[in-house]
């Protein structure tokens, strides 16, 4: 750092010297809260506003100000004034010294009534606003892609697993649909969490409040806020909306991780079951025959970091005092990391499933192989009258002989299967199919064709009223 600078704090009054030795560049947060600006500058032009309005400052000042911030802005946004961290310790001083720049001595009434521990929460909270609405969404946009591979693949067969052995069949557009339940859940969460966010913390200036008659509700409204923080030491401590934001993130990154581990095993020889378009997909350095899932990998691995994040931010706030300490400055870039991470995998997951190509023959093989119509055998010994505890036995001692014999069940005579059992007729063969399964479980949530299509027709009433919730 260049020693003859001297940076430009708010704050020197009281202090014989500057800032010694790295103090500065340890204790700087610009290069991570210099994302903040636009939220920061609607902030204090929106206090600016209510100081006037108020008689705390005259109109013409404020409108110096709010023109002069309206500059600022401009300048930042095109790129004529960038991060300078030897001069400024976070996006704030950095803000009003530019405003000062501009319009001189009237720039020191803006921060009338307010302390950066309420300026910092407010930009945080609109920020936080803002990425839980894109956020929102990218899930409405991905549960869409969901849908379109599930109305697809409604009726496309596959064996569905438990502890990774094929248990029964459904179809791949039901085990998509699972996805889409999961992420509609996500969608619900984060704007649950939006509503706890949109909170004015404004007015609790330092901790305790400010002596002016401030108008916290006019405040409130031009910022969008649905309420007004009713406690001032709450206002400048509180991070859980910081941990919740996370916390939304970290449920969505579990519900992508679970989605790319099995396009990772789908897409091995071993499975078979879909191909992943080139554009999400990476060779290798040394074996030139490899297509990898790098895409759905690194996602899975991606979701460590995020709760990283979550769990970075439940560490710095325990046991914290009130109100305001310098430790709370470490939220914005867990918060920032969580979200950007959180975003892009949500972006390259969509282009995983809008572009995977299908191998529904495979997919449908896999389904009959493996006994996966057990179950239905004993249930069609249940509908013959025998308890299903017995029809349990049976099926289990059939199964052996076919493991023995090395084929399937449909592979055994009629009269092996009386051999074993007598109230077993000719109608069983229909029973074993996989069509006769799948269409077998035509209960609400079950995955029969027809019952997947209404799932997807409830699924896309709710995505529609979702989306209408965002705009
Ligand atoms: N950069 C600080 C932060 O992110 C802003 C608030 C500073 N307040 C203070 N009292 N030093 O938390």
């Amino acid at each position: 750092m260049d020693s003859t600078k001297k940076p430009t704090t708010l704050w020197g009054g009281r202090f014989a010297k500057a800032l010694g030795g790295d103090m500065l560049a340890f204790s700087t947060s610009l290069p991570v809260d210099w994302r903040l600006y636009r939220e920061d500058i609607a902030g204090s032009q929106a206090h600016c506003r209510m100081l006037a309005k108020q008689g705390i400052i005259a109109q013409d000042e404020a409108d110096a100000i709010c023109a002069g911030l309206s500059a600022v802005l401009e300048e930042i946004d095109s790129g004529a004034i960038t991060p300078d961290a030897e001069r400024w310790e976070d996006v704030h001083s950095a803000v009003e010294d530019l405003l000062q720049e501009r319009i001189g001595a009237v720039a020191g009434k803006l921060h009338t009534a307010r302390s950066r521990n309420d300026q910092v929460v407010a930009d945080l909270r609109l920020w936080c606003r803002g990425a839980l609405d894109s956020l929102g969404l990218q899930l409405c946009r991905f549960q869409e892609t969901l849908l379109v591979q599930a109305a697809a693949h409604a009726a496309t067969s596959m064996p569905g697993y438990t502890h990774l052995q094929r248990a029964q069949p459904v179809t791949f557009g039901h085990h998509l649909l699972a996805y889409v339940e999961m992420f509609a859940r996500d969608f619900a969460r984060s704007r649950e969490c939006r509503a706890r966010v949109n909170v004015l913390p404004l007015g609790a200036a330092a901790l305790a409040g400010a002596p002016y008659p401030l108008d916290r509700d006019f405040v409130a409204q031009e910022l969008g806020f649905a309420a007004v923080a009713a406690n001032s030491m709450d206002a400048v401590s509180d991070r859980d909306f910081v941990i919740e934001a996370l916390h939304v993130c970290s449920l969505i990154m579990v519900h992508l991780s679970r989605l790319a581990s099995e396009v990772v095993l789908w897409t091995s020889a071993e499975f078979g079951f879909v191909e992943l378009d080139d554009a999400y997909a990476t060779g290798s350095s040394i074996m030139p025959q490899k297509k990898n899932p790098d895409s759905a990998e690194l996602t899975r691995g991606k979701a460590g970091r995020v709760f990283g994040d979550l769990f970075a931010l439940l560490t710095l706030m325990e046991g914290l005092p009130l109100t305001y300490n310098r430790d709370l400055q470490e939220d914005k870039a867990a918060l920032f990391d969580g979200v950007d991470t959180t975003a892009a995998c949500l972006d390259i997951m969509n282009g995983v499933v809008g572009t995977l190509r299908v191998n529904a023959a495979r997919m449908a093989e896999a389904a009959g192989g493996g006994f996966t119509t057990a179950t239905d055998l004993a249930d069609y010994l249940v509908r013959q009258g025998l308890p299903f505890r017995e029809a349990h036995a049976v099926v289990g001692r059939i199964v052996r002989i076919c493991l023995e014999r090395n084929c399937g069940l449909a592979d055994l005579a009629l009269a092996e299967y009386q051999a074993v059992c007598d109230r077993i007729k000719e109608d069983v063969f229909d029973a074993i199919t996989v069509e006769g399964s799948l269409a077998a479980r035509d209960l609400s949530g079950g995955t029969a064709p027809d019952r997947v299509e209404s799932a997807l027709a409830a699924a896309r009433r709710r995505l529609k009223q979702d989306s209408a919730a965002l705009s």
